[in-house]
């Protein structure tokens, strides 16, 4: 198959971790006889520095014509003082808004081999990590008005019952393909946005008998996936929730560095990234983890391409990496083999 891949590299670790993810790509191309033709598109503080703007049109254009797209990670901290329209993390936002693609896909899942990386203890990280976040990406907090005025700062959380209705499908429509079992998480105690959110969900389970739907505040189930991240299978939930427990739910499984993400909307047009940001203190150093953006790419060749036994090959190759003793900085521990950036790159290829 011939497919059109837009590549954003963005800032800090970016370059470097994508580079890693396109050479496995090429990798696999050859093995299997496809063609993926990359078309670089600048976003993020790198597209500040040479256009004064995150994301020109021009940049988002080439995306949304584009098959797929890759991206790294944007920010850092040479763009901190620059006005919140203009911050590198804008572009990322106009860009999902600008792709239509509404729903996250974030796995928490622990490889077996990294069980002691997680920070919580071997009886509880034994009864298993498995889980997906189903994050709503193009609508509350992050997209509501912003504005600061006469020393008082708004931003509005705002969610219509046919935005809350079509993340709720993809999160029953996950929980379908897996285990039966979804737990919504939202706020009901305090926000509107929230009530409607649980109504909404509730009058959609009417659709999916086959699937037991669950309730759980975001404050106790903050706690739930520390004390016993077992009991979840498929939790769908808000924007901002959605962010602040992906964030949690990637460093019991060891590392932030290991877990890609999918997001598609209506089209096939997919954008696959890693849920950790830039880490400008280890950038050009050749010492990032690259497998959260490697196995982002295989999320791609799944779920845009139809290409499964493709992403198989490259998740069985990161298993393999980490089977025979390979660690990136991030998930090193006591008698593992360290190794850059690169390295971890050329071993993963080496594996498919
Ligand atoms: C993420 C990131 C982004 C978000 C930032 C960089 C805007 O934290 O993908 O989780 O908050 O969505
Ligand atoms: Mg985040």
């Amino acid at each position: 198959m011939n497919k059109t891949i837009a590549v954003i590299r963005g800032d800090g670790i970016g370059p470097e971790i994508v580079d890693q993810a396109l050479r496995v790509l090429d990798r696999v191309a050859s093995k299997y006889g496809h063609s993926f033709k990359y078309t670089d598109v600048d976003m993020g503080g790198c597209a500040i520095d040479k256009y004064g703007d995150p994301l020109p049109q021009g940049e988002l254009d080439k995306c949304i014509s584009s098959d797929s797209v890759l991206l790294g990670a944007v920010g850092g901290p040479k763009w901190n003082d620059v006005p919140g329209n203009m911050r590198p993390e804008k572009g990322l936002l106009r860009l999902r808004a600008g792709m239509g693609v509404y729903s996250n896909n974030r796995p928490a899942k622990i490889w077996k081999q990294l069980a002691d990386a997680s920070p919580l203890k071997r009886e509880i990280v034994e009864k298993g990590i498995d889980f997906i976040i189903v994050r709503e990406l193009i609508g509350g907090i992050y997209f509501g008005e912003h504005k600061t005025e006469n020393g008082v700062a708004t931003d509005v959380l705002k969610y219509s019952e046919s935005e809350i209705e079509r993340i709720g499908r993809i999160g029953f429509k996950t929980a379908q393909k897996r285990s039966k079992r979804l737990c919504s998480v939202e706020k009901s105690n305090v926000l509107d946005s929230s009530r409607l959110w649980k109504k909404v969900m509730h009058r959609l389970a009417e659709e999916y008998p086959d699937v037991i739907l669950t309730d759980m505040l975001v404050d106790n189930c903050a706690m739930q996936i520390v004390k016993d991240p077992s009991q979840f299978d498929v939790i769908v939930t808000e924007n901002m929730f959605g962010d602040i427990l992906s964030d949690e739910a990637s460093m019991i499984t060891g590392s932030i560095g290991m877990i890609p993400s999918s997001s598609l909307g209506a089209s096939g047009c997919g954008l696959y990234e890693p849920i950790h940001g830039s880490a400008p203190d280890i950038a050009g150093r050749d010492i990032a983890n690259p497998i959260g953006t490697i196995l982002s790419a295989a999320m791609m060749l799944r779920f845009s391409f139809d290409m499964s036994d493709e992403a198989d090959a490259i998740e069985h190759a990161v298993s393999k990496f980490l089977d025979a003793g390979y660690r990136t900085a991030d998930i090193m521990s006591d008698g593992m083999t360290l190794v850059g950036c690169r390295q971890c790159g050329d071993i993963i290829l080496e594996n498919i």
